[in-house]
Order: structure tokens, then sequence, then C-alpha cells
């Protein structure tokens, strides 16, 4: 099994230096990877997503000495590297003076995303590469993220030329984005790595506003979306509906998936998506979500929660 999970990266590599698109899992969430060096294959990406070109994407390297190669690492971002690269935080950086990756990554900004990933095969796939990739959360434009191989394959089949599958991802929720260029750290996206944490390690945080000009096109109200309607913090279920519980359920459901039966804020987060498109599944009226505390990893998964509930 390992001898041929070696050879599946082996030629999903040769694929991307031919300038298909690969599937493969993070930490987080499965990424629909590209050779970001390729405008050709970054241009793909967006196409097969669907994808509005002005919603630039993550470029993923296996160190921070490959990232020194692309981005300038003000001291802020060295700091926040140290303590949490490889893992689950993207920065946005300037690019370098010889920053050779396509344009169209950065969708017409200075800036570039960058993340170096902690999953053991994704670290693997990189090397293997020897070019930084491109890529997005392998789903359609405005879908929930895939945390399994399956969902890649229900999202995008016939689009990626091969999807490696590593399993289910551990952290199941997208990286956390911070803008880096300055000295102070401003929060874009929420996820695993938290405000507070961010905190802790560089002194300060700062959060910024759906209207600012450094505003991230992933703070769109609207993502992550299932198909049916959804409503938050429910106390009571109707027999037509499903329920996402956390903790004791709520008895009555058409249909039940419980994110953790102890109250747990990293399992939840790992289930959520998963369990977001068991529920859009079941042809229910409406998802009704019971109430998620706010506080550490909870933050992050009540801002999917509430975007996937916005229509
Ligand atoms: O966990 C993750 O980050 C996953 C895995 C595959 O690594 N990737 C992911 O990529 O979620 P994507 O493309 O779905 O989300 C990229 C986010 C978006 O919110 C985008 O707007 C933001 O990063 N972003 C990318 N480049 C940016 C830039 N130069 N400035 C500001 N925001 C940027
Ligand atoms: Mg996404």
């Amino acid at each position: 099994m390992m001898g041929n999970q070696t050879q599946n990266i082996q030629q999903a590599a040769r694929l991307i230096r031919a300038g298909k698109l690969v599937a493969f899992p993070t930490e987080t969430v499965y990424g629909l990877g590209g050779d970001a060096t390729s405008d050709a294959a970054v241009a793909s990406i967006y196409e097969v997503k669907g994808r509005p070109s002005f919603n630039p994407l993550i470029v993923h390297m296996h160190s921070i000495r490959q990232a020194t190669e692309y981005v300038q690492l003000t001291p802020l971002a060295k700091k926040l590297a140290a303590s949490f690269w490889p893992g689950p935080l993207t920065m946005v950086l300037r690019r370098g003076p010889e920053c050779a990756l396509s344009l169209l990554v950065s969708a017409g900004l200075d800036t570039l995303a960058v993340r170096v990933p902690d999953s053991a095969l994704a670290q693997e796939f990189l090397r293997a590469c020897n070019v930084p990739l491109a890529a997005p959360s392998a789903n359609r434009s405005g879908r929930i993220s895939p945390t399994t191989a399956q969902h890649v394959e229900e999202e995008l089949s016939t689009k990626v030329a091969k999807i490696l599958d590593g399993g289910p991802c551990t952290a199941g929720l997208e990286s956390t984005v911070v803008d880096a260029t300055g000295d102070v750290p401003v929060l874009l996206r929420h996820g695993i790595i938290t405000a507070d944490m961010i905190r802790d390690v560089a002194g300060d945080v700062q959060f910024a506003r759906a209207d600012s000009p450094i505003s991230s096109p992933g703070m769109l109200a609207k993502h992550y979306a299932p198909d049916t309607p959804m409503r938050l913090n429910a106390t009571s279920v109707k027999g037509n509906e499903a329920l996402l519980a956390f903790g004791n359920p709520i008895m009555g459901a058409k249909v039940t998936e419980n994110l953790s039966p102890f109250g747990d804020l990293t399992e939840a987060a790992a289930n959520l998506f998963a369990m977001l498109r068991k529920l859009d599944a079941v042809d229910a009226t409406c998802i009704a979500v019971m109430e998620i505390p706010n506080k550490g990893i909870g933050i992050a998964i009540n801002d999917r929660l509430r975007r996937a509930a916005t229509r």
C-alpha cells in the first residue's frame, strides 16, 4: 500500500509538470492543485472551479526556505512562520522582486497568499512536484469544501487528471488567512489557528472589515453553501428537518448528524463539512443547526455556518 502511494505521488507530480490538475489532501481540506508557475495551469483551475477570477488562489510550498524564493517575508511573517509552519496558516505577503509565479494566482493584486501544509502526503507531493502548487479547495465555487477524496470525486471527477487519496482531513476547516505584509497581523479568514493564538505570538491582531481595501474575497458573505436552507442556533426541530447537533441532540428530526456528542470543538471542526454534505443529501426542508460555543475553534466553525446559512 505504501509503495503504491509513493508511485501515485510520483505519477501525480508528473501530471503537474505536464500542466494538468491534481487533487490532493492537506490537513485542512482537499486542494485542487496546479503548477503555480504556469499561466495555463492556473487558468484551468479557475475554469474547473467556476471561480470568479478576481478571487486569488493560495500557493502551497513545502518549506519556509522555498517561500523565500517567491515572497518578501516580513519580520512578522518570520515570527508567525516559526510558530505555525508547517500548519493551517496562510499568510498574504508581497511578491518578491523575482517571483516566477503566474500573475494569475494573485488575480491582479501585488500580494501572494502562501501556505506550508503539514500533512505528510502534501509534503511528499510538494517535494516531488518541485514547483509551488496553486490550490484552492477542490470544490466548485460557492460549495462546501471537500474533506475526503470521495467528496472531490463527487464535485470534480471528470475535471481532474488524478485524485490523491489520503483519507479524511484531520482539521477539516480551511486555513486561517492573515495579512502579514505590515507590523500587525490582519485576520482575513478564521480557522483552526485562532486570533488568540496569533495575538500570543505577534503581540496584537486586527480584524479586516469586509469593505476595507485589504479585505479578502474569501470574506464574501455567501460561501460554502449547501443547497438545503439552513437555520442556526436551533432549540427545537420539526419532523421534516435535518439536524446538525452538537452535544446532547434535540429529538424529533428526520435525520441527525452529531458534530461531537461530548462537545469537543476540534472533533466538530473535523466533522463539519462531511456532515453538512450528508444532511444536504437527505431531502429535508431545512438543516437546523444547534448552537456551537463561540470560543476557540468554535469561532471558525460559526463563521463557516453563518456563510453557509446566507443566501
Ligand atoms: O486550507 C486551505 O487554505 C485550502 C487548502 C487546499 O490549502 N485552500 C483554500 O483555498 O481554502 P481557497 O482558494 O478556497 O481560499 C483562498 C482564500 C480566499 O479567501 C482568498 O480570497 C484568499 O485566500 N486569498 C488568496 N490570495 C489572496 C491575496 N493575495 N490577498 C488576500 N486574500 C487572498
Ligand atoms: Mg474554498
